[in-house]
């Protein structure tokens, strides 16, 4: 793969850092931890880690919430060990990615101490700060992504603050340029100490309407449903404001960029679309200026069905501008991991969609092994969106839980006690006993990525819908003289493939079931939930992949 086209056709691993690896024993994951694991992502074969920030915070949002945008929290470590994680991570052939948390900071930043301390103080316009509605209460309707309104009365200066997020996250005002230049040079620190590029936080959020209007309602809100939906967010979302700012960001990341390293910027956007893909940011020139990745969850949310996500894939395709990247996610740090959502069988068909459709994978740690998510009592709940509206099923601890490594005290994952409870099966469900089994999810990530790897059909071809029937999902891939058939049985009931969707002389070079591998003898009928790849005999891809 060329130098600066990584991010297009490599793979994304996302780290958790708190939950990865603990190195001093405080139960708490850190830099060291992440630095020593590192041969698992070698060894996975993904190109790139993503990790959640690390930087100094008073945690009420485990690190979204940032006190110095440019240093490491003691708990995970310091700037020289971070200087380490990189270098080692550049030595072993991985790009680093950092969490760039533009919309707020923490309450107890210097920026936002200032700011507070009196109308008249430098950094008063680095926030957003309105007087009281005629009645007292907060400015306008908007509310907080976690719960209340979006608004915090501050007795200090009689004015209340806005915040999309905690009240200890204020939102920064990004239409003041002073803001925006500072902000730009936070990214050129981590760049210049050699990050290959930025997941950007609610990309979408950062600038609100300049009149402060209530947000209409919602007229598909059903009484009863969470109150957050009552408004739709026109007037504090996805303005048309935020483009420039991204082509801004873009050019920041661009003076970094050479042949020989490109810096990518991977955008945390939540929208349907069109909106979406407007975040490449085509320009009447036909230039893409914008983040190279919009984050696609659309697989996050989906029905579970061939022609359900069939049509998603069809219109994602259609709807990407010429020339863009395109890419995948299966789960994150803020939802429901893909194993306990679509049950441990159809989490192996899940990750040979994920590695196997056109576009950027980025897959979630743990999801590797099928870690899936662990119920926590009610006592030991740390997150602040659960604890904020008890009882809804908001909480992301439950996919936040420690890696399990092996089985150790602990599953390796430290020498202490856990910041957050272990999975119960972690004795049996750990990389270690996992790398000893041909039939693990582990063997399967391993050896699709290993496929993925070695052919330019799937890491860089392009994508062809097929028509398989029953629940049946089919594509193929193309790339380089090659043409690869993907087929994925969604269904619970036996699948036969039309004969005519096969290749001549068909071979499986990859499938769910340990079982099935060879050429294709006669017709092909797929288990419930089987998923395989098919090349056909004598080609180039079939000598086993490098690991
Ligand atoms: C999105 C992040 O992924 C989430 O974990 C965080 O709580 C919010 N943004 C606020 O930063
Ligand atoms: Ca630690």
């Amino acid at each position: 793969m060329s130098a600066d086209d990584w991010w297009k056709h490599g793979i994304v691993y996302q780290v958790y850092p708190r939950s990865f690896q603990d190195s001093n024993g405080d139960g708490i994951g850190d830099l060291d931890g992440i630095r020593a694991r590192l041969n698992h992502l070698v060894s996975l074969g993904v190109d790139a880690v993503w990790i959640s920030p690390v930087y100094p915070s008073p945690m009420a949002d485990f690190g979204y919430d940032i006190s110095d945008f440019c240093d490491i929290d003691p708990r995970f470590g310091t700037l020289e060990g971070f200087d380490a994680l990189v270098q080692e991570a550049h030595a072993k052939g991985l790009k680093l990615i950092l969490d760039f948390v533009p919309n707020h900071t923490s309450e107890r930043h210097p920026w936002f101490v200032h700011s507070r301390s009196a109308r008249s103080d430098a950094k008063r316009d680095w926030y957003i700060w309105r007087d009281p509605a005629p009645d007292g209460g907060p400015p306008n309707n908007w509310l907080s992504n976690f719960g209340g309104p979006a608004w915090s009365f501050d007795e200090v200066t009689g004015q209340y603050y806005a915040h999309s997020f905690l009240k200890e996250q204020p939102d920064l005002n990004w239409r003041n340029p002073e803001v925006r230049a500072a902000m730009y040079e936070v990214m050129r620190f981590w760049l210049r100490r050699g990050v290959d590029g930025f997941r950007i936080d609610v990309l979408s959020q950062i600038v609100k309407d300049a009149q402060f209007r209530d947000n209409p309602l919602n007229p598909d809100y059903v009484e009863g449903q969470d109150t957050f939906l009552r408004w739709t967010m026109l007037h504090n979302t996805d303005l048309p404001e935020v483009q420039p700012i991204v082509a801004e960001m873009r050019r920041v990341v661009d003076e970094f960029s050479d042949a020989h390293s490109s810096r990518v910027l991977i955008g945390e956007l939540y929208l349907p679309l069109p909106r979406l893909v407007a975040y490449y940011g085509l320009n009447a020139q036909g230039v893409l200026e914008g983040v190279q990745l919009p984050f696609n969850f659309q697989l996050i949310g989906a029905d579970w069905q061939a022609a359900h996500i069939d049509r998603l894939v069809r219109d994602y395709e259609a709807a990407l501008p010429a020339g863009a990247a395109p890419n995948w996610v299966l789960g994150n740090h803020d939802r429901a991991r893909i194993a306990s959502r679509v049950g441990p069988r159809m989490a192996r068909l899940a990750a040979m969609l994920l590695l196997t459709l056109r576009g950027t994978p980025t897959l979630y740690y743990g999801d590797e092994i099928g870690m899936t998510d662990v119920p926590i009592p009610a006592d030991e709940v740390q997150d602040p969106f659960e604890k904020n509206r008890p009882g809804m099923g908001l909480g992301r601890d439950p996919e936040r839980t420690p890696m399990q490594w092996s089985a150790d005290a602990n599953a390796g994952f430290t020498t202490g006690r856990p910041w957050l409870r272990l999975a119960s099966d972690w004795r049996t469900c750990n990389v270690e006993a996992q790398s000893r089994d041909p039939d693990s999810m582990l063997a399967l990530y391993r050896r699709l990525i290993a496929l993925r790897r070695a052919c330019p059909a799937l890491h860089r071809g392009s994508y062809e819908a097929l028509e398989a029937g029953n629940d049946v999902l089919a594509y193929a891939r193309i790339g380089e003289g090659r043409r690869l058939v993907v087929l994925l049985n969604f269904g619970a009931a036996a699948a036969p493939v039309p004969q005519a969707l096969l290749p001549r002389r068909p071979l499986v070079l990859a499938s769910t079931d340990p079982a099935r591998a060879g050429p294709v003898d006669g017709a092909l009928v797929l288990s419930p939930g089987e998923g395989v790849v098919i090349g056909n005999e004598g080609a180039e891809e079939n000598q086993d992949p490098p690991v």
